[in-house]
C-alpha cells in the first residue's frame, strides 16, 4: 500500500512511523509512506499557506491554492490504475472505526490532507473521498489522527502482524472487546490464572474466551452490543 502525507510537519512522523511493526511493514516494502512538504506549493515568494479569515474573526485559514496544487502533485506522479481514496482528518468527520479500518486497509493508495492552524478554506473539502474525525475533541493537527489511522490501517494489510499479533484476537475483530489473556506467572501476588486456561482443553478455552469477551463488552462498552 501507498500512503501519501501531506503535511507542513513531516518530521512530526519520523518517531512513530520509524519503530516497531510500522518501520518492519515500511523496510518489508509491505507500506510505502511519501511525505509531502505543503509549504512547497505556496505561490508567493514568502510561502504563506494561510490567511485570515473572510467575514473576520480569530484565528488563521488554510488557503485553498497550496493544498489543491499538492494533492495534484500527488495524483500526477500516482500510478491511474491504483484504488485510492483522499482522506482529510477532521473533527467533523465520521468517527474512526475498526470497520472503517479494514475498508480503508484493501485501498492500493490513501492521500492524507494535514490541516494545521484554525481550519481549512471550505473549498479544500471537494477534494476529500473522506473525512474521518478520531474522537469528539478537537487537536492541533491532522497529523496525530493520521498517524492513528495509518497505523491502524497497516495492521490490517497482509503480512504486517506475525502470528503472534494477530490481528484475529483483537478487541473490534469481531465488533466486541477483546478477551482476558494472561501469561507467566500462574501465580502473581496471589493473583490466579483462571483453571480453563491451563487446562489443555481447546473447546472449554475457546468457549470461556467468548463468554469473558461477552461480559467484559457488556460491562465496559455496551454501546458496543447494542450495535
Ligand atoms: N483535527 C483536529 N481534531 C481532529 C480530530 N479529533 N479528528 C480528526 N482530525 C482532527
Amino acid at each position: 500500500m501507498l500512503i501519501d502525507i501531506i503535511t507542513l510537519f513531516p518530521e512530526m512522523f519520523a518517531g512513530v512511523f520509524g519503530e516497531s511493526i510500522i518501520k518492519r511493514a515500511v523496510d518489508n516494502n509491505i507500506l510505502t509512506l511519501r511525505f509531502t512538504q505543503l509549504r512547497d506549493f505556496a505561490l508567493d515568494k514568502h510561502k504563506h499557506v494561510d490567511d485570515s479569515p473572510f467575514g473576520g474573526g480569530a484565528g488563521m485559514v488554510l488557503k485553498p491554492e497550496p493544498v489543491y496544487r499538492a494533492v495534484r502533485n500527488v495524483l500526477a506522479k500516482s500510478d491511474d490504475n491504483l484504488s485510492r481514496k483522499v482522506i482529510i482528518p477532521d473533527p467533523g468527520g465520521a468517527v474512526f472505526t475498526q470497520a472503517k479500518a479494514k475498508e480503508l486497509a484493501a485501498l492500493d493508495q490513501i492521500i492524507f490532507v494535514c490541516g494545521h492552524y484554525e481550519g481549512f478554506d471550505a473549498r479544500i473539502y471537494d477534494l476529500a473521498d473522506d473525512l474521518i474525525s478520531i474522537g469528539d475533541y478537537v487537536l492541533t493537527g491532522g497529523e496525530l489522527p493520521t498517524m492513528v489511522i495509518v497505523d491502524a490501517v497497516a495492521r490490517m494489510l497482509p503480512n504486517v502482524l506475525g502470528s503472534a499479533e494477530s490481528a484475529q484476537t483483537d478487541s473490534f475483530f469481531d465488533g466486541m472487546l477483546g478477551f482476558p489473556q494472561y501469561t507467566r506467572p500462574r501465580d502473581f501476588e496471589g493473583k490466579l490464572v483462571p483453571d480453563v486456561l491451563l487446562s489443555g482443553n481447546h473447546a472449554e478455552i475457546k468457549k470461556w474466551r467468548t463468554a469473558q469477551a461477552l461480559t467484559l463488552t457488556r460491562n465496559r462498552r455496551p454501546d458496543l452490543i447494542r450495535n
